[in-house]
């Protein structure tokens, strides 16, 4: 399975501050946003990445994330030059993706696991089609929303609706076949311009093959769009590090686990910067 991160976002919701820096770069508490889609990946064991950024950013995301050899797994950059939308990300990285299947996760989505299992992930890699998941919110406008019908069966999807019908939104993290390539290839511009994720996901929906997994309340998804829910994530990720003494989305950690970096390397890592909590959590790392 490939994976592919979508960082191109213009981030005009967060002028100015993303008028220099793109979004995906601006910092959550003590790491780059981007750190936090890139641990999902990781999470899920998909070694070979792809992150989709805007025009001319190439040089300050590799002095970032490099190759991705500093967390045990190939990286590489596609620029898009046109911002046509999340579903538009399978046309760009159609050469990358190949045969294989892919999991998509939004440059500014966190997801963090209270049980730090993160069980849904390997389950969603066992499905076949298409596997999205439904998180629960109290204002759902803004989202793509999911209905299920009284035996928990996904139903319907509307992206941003006005008058939601359930308050169960889709988080930005997807899981396809191969077949999303041909479904992103045949769809329409919506009314706002884009190439919409919500109706390739209606797409698979209609052939019979959408998983919507439910998310337990333990599970914790921000989207961090706007400079209000940038702080709360930040505060949201501070608060957890310090009371559990634990690092989200800490890539190296991560990449020990996986047994894709030795401990020695994970500890070379914290020593480059040791004069930070992040170093020295690395520097102790067993
Ligand atoms: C996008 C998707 C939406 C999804 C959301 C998650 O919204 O279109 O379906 O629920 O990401 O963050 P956008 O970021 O384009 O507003």
């Amino acid at each position: 399975m490939k994976g592919i991160i979508l960082a191109a976002g213009k981030g005009t919701r967060l002028y100015p501050m993303t008028k220099p820096v793109c979004k995906p770069l601006l910092p959550v508490y003590d790491k780059p946003l981007i750190y936090y889609p890139l641990a999902v990946l990781l999470q899920a064991n998909i070694r070979d990445i792809m992150v989709i950024i805007p025009p001319e950013e190439e040089e300050t995301f590799a002095k970032l994330l490099g190759d991705g050899s500093a967390f045990g797994v190939h990286i590489e950059y596609a620029v898009q030059y046109v911002p046509r939308g999340i579903a538009d990300a399978f046309l760009v990285a159609e050469e990358f993706i190949g045969d294989d299947s892919v999991c998509l996760v939004l440059g500014d989505n966190i997801f963090y696991d209270e049980s730090r299992e993160y069980r849904f992930i390997a389950d969603a890699k066992k499905n076949s089609g298409a596997t999205v998941f439904g998180y629960y919110v109290d204002d759902p406008r803004a989202f793509g929303v999911v209905e299920f019908d009284e035996d928990g069966k996904a139903i319907s999807i509307e992206e941003k609706p006005r008058f939601p019908k359930s308050n169960y939104i889709v988080p930005g993290l997807y899981f396809y076949d191969n077949q999303v390539i041909e479904i992103a290839k045949n769809l329409k511009p919506s009314a706002r311009g884009e190439y919409e994720i919500t109706d390739v996901n209606l797409e698979y929906l209609r052939r019979g093959q959408l998983n919507v997994v439910p998310l337990e309340r333990s599970f914790v998804w921000m989207d961090a769009g706007t400079a209000d829910s940038l702080l709360l994530a930040a505060n949201c990720i501070a608060e957890v590090q310090h009371r559990t003494g634990r690092y989200i989305a800490c890539l190296e950690e991560i990449a020990l686990q996986r047994g894709l970096l030795t401990q020695e390397q994970v500890h070379a890592a914290g020593d480059k910067i040791s004069q930070t909590l992040y170093g020295q959590y690395l520097q102790c790392m067993e």
